[in-house]
């Protein structure tokens, strides 16, 4: 994962520094800035921790002109000052900071650098110390260095480099992992994402797997790695700087569980029209009518958001649909159909396991879509199609409004595709209504939020580990809370089939272990009502989380009534809300769960 900013041809301390920040969600266990003031005076400051510590640890003299900097997520070496970017050569000539994984750089460090001197145990070095032995013996630049060595490493990278015998450049690689160009009036600047550099420019222009570039303060070169120039049209990104700001709130997570009912709305106006037609891309309809299965891949809570799509989609267009990990299937993959589609959900639209599947999928022909909240990343730019979630930037770490957008978005595509091919269900599937009456539901939960607190408080944090329990539409909902409950706050949680808890795992059921009950689908509630009664006869603490119209005396939240496959967008928030408050009022960082990053660009 990681994140990675540099700036040419400014004052680079502060915008280095502010984009780090904002691209903490990204990795936040180490951090470092290398500065350059084009004078002769170098600046190296690395540090474990976050960006705050790295400012705190900062020098006031310590200021340059051309500046890189990296917040870590660590893969090769414990979050270490050491193994913090950026790393550096046994000569103190090169600087080089690195999102990826680089999967052969045992072999390289053995057979190239048997005698330089190691400071770090991060594939990273290897990088550059390697482009520094090149430059050196073969007497080349650092722009041929670094060539040179792209062809000889294997894996992920977006990185920058700084030559100190040349500072007034700064070199970009990229391939996997996500790299942009940022174009000012005599500055450039270049990010993991955009959002982290908005403050500078709204102009940028993408670099693309195997591209290299040279930037300078007035100018960029961007090439392939065997030397072919490439020209690519800058675009203006129409994002507000103030889009990505927590406002009053005091957690992103927070501010984006309540931006649900607004998200849904969007959703509403973008994709259907005033008489609650889908506006999808008729090649992307026509495309999909084509196939006799799809196959939605994903990973974490966007696979979870598969799961409810599958319901839709088997519901709304009778389209048998597989629901896999992109992890899984990208080295395991499944048995085909005659006319797969592939239907790619991924919030950052980055994540490499998905990316590895989606590969697979354009060397087979198989057509695919991805719905993404950044419609610029690699996963959208690659797939046949894409769509975009209109969720507005997701911050916090645990994600909530992108998983609600995903299974809204899916519901209008089932529809569009189900009306497409005659089906009685979709035509009668009133998406506007309920998108309006979901929208209103969660703002009910929302409403409600001192009781979901107080549950948090006197049933969830005080135990170590909790269930989630339902069926039907409610059992992927069950596995996205147990997701986000543990993630954010700590506390072991699974989701259940709730049948399934006594086939095995009831005996993990102690005096006042936490079941958290979700009652959505009429055709099993009385059963959820008898697999609560055998989860009490255990002694749980139950808690009842039910549809108005199956609710009984004594149930804890009401969820309001939203047609049932579309339920999974109110019943998620309250989950999301005992997450957050179980989180919160623990002490946590809510936003920057441990050992998370946002964007999970390694494989
Ligand atoms: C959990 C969470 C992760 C992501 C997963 C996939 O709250 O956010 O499980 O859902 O890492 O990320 P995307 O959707 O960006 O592909």
């Amino acid at each position: 994962m990681c994140g990675i900013v540099g700036i040419i041809g400014k004052s680079a301390r502060e915008i280095v520094l502010n984009g780090l920040s904002k691209l903490e969600y990204r990795g936040y266990d180490s951090a470092g800035i290398y500065l350059n003031d084009l004078a002769g005076k170098e600046f190296l400051t690395k540090t474990t921790g976050r960006i705050q510590d790295l400012k705190n640890k900062m020098k006031p003299d310590e200021q340059g002109q051309v500046g890189i900097g990296h917040t870590r997520w660590a893969t090769h070496g414990k979050p270490t000052e050491a193994n913090a970017h950026p790393q550096f050569d046994e000569t103190k000539r090169f600087y080089l900071v690195h999102n990826g994984v680089i999967e052969n750089y045992q072999d390289l460090r053995k057979k190239y650098l048997n005698n330089a001197s190691f400071k770090s145990d991060t594939d990273t070095e290897v990088i550059v110390q390697l482009i520094s032995k090149i430059a050196r013996e073969k007497n080349v630049d650092a722009l041929t260095a670094l060539k040179e060595v792209l062809t000889m490493i294997k894996g992920s990278y977006a990185l920058l480099l700084v030559d100190n015998q040349h500072p007034d450049h700064i070199y970009i690689a990229k391939n996997k992992s996500p790299l942009l160009l940022g174009l000012g009036a005599d500055f450039n600047v270049i990010a993991s994402d955009a959002l982290s550099v908005l403050d500078q420019t709204k102009t940028f222009v993408d670099l693309h797997d195997g591209e290299v570039g040279d930037i300078t303060k007035n100018g960029y070169q961007i090439e392939t790695i065997s030397g072919a120039q490439v020209t690519r049209e800058p675009y203006q990104l129409n994002v507000a700087e103030d889009a990505a700001s927590k406002g009053t709130y005091d957690f992103y997570m927070l501010k984006e569980i309540c931006e649900q009912p607004g998200v849904l709305r969007h959703l509403d106006q973008f994709y259907l029209d005033q008489n609650g037609k889908p506006k999808v891309s008729a090649a992307i309809i026509d495309a999909l009518a084509k196939a006799d299965k799809l196959y939605i891949f994903a990973a974490g809570t966007s696979y979870h958001a598969g799961l409810v799509g599958k319901l839709l989609f088997e519901k709304l267009t009778k389209i048998p649909t597989e629901v896999g990990f992109a992890s899984e299937a990208g080295y395991h993959f499944p048995m085909m159909s005659q006319h797969p589609f592939f239907i790619f959900l991924s919030q950052s639209g980055e994540t490499a396991d998905s990316r590895v599947v989606l590969q697979e999928a354009i060397k087979r022909n198989i057509p695919s879509l991805t719905l993404t909240n950044v419609p610029e990343s690699t996963l959208a730019r690659e797939a046949n199609y894409s769509m975009a979630l209109e969720a507005g930037p997701e911050i916090a770490v645990a994600s909530t409004k992108a998983y609600t957008a995903q299974v809204a978005v899916q519901a209008v595509i089932a529809k569009a595709l189900g009306e497409k091919m005659g089906d009685d269900a979709a035509a009668a599937f009133k998406l506007k209504q309920n998108l309006a009456l979901a929208a209103e539901g969660i703002e009910q939960v929302v409403s409600n939020q001192e009781k979901i607190e107080q549950l948090a408080q006197k049933d969830l944090i005080p135990s170590r580990n909790a269930f989630y329990i339902g069926r039907g539409i409610d059992y992927p909902v069950a596995l996205e809370a147990a997701l986000k409950l543990k993630e954010v706050s700590y506390i072991q949680t699974e989701g259940f089939a709730a049948a399934e808890l006594k086939h095995g795992t009831i005996s993990l059921i102690e005096k006042g272990t936490p079941v958290i009950a979700l009652i959505n689908d009429p055709l099993t509630a009385d059963l959820m009502r008898g697999n609560i009664q055998e989860v009490v006869a255990r002694g749980a603490n139950v808690i009842t989380i039910v549809n108005k119209s199956l609710a009984q005396t004594g149930d804890d939240i009401i969820l309001p009534e939203v047609d049932y496959f579309l339920s999974p967008l109110v019943t998620v928030v309250v989950t999301q809300l005992l997450a957050y408050f179980a989180a919160k009022d623990k002490g946590l960082d809510v936003d920057k769960p441990r050992n998370l990053a946002k964007s999970v660009t390694v494989e």
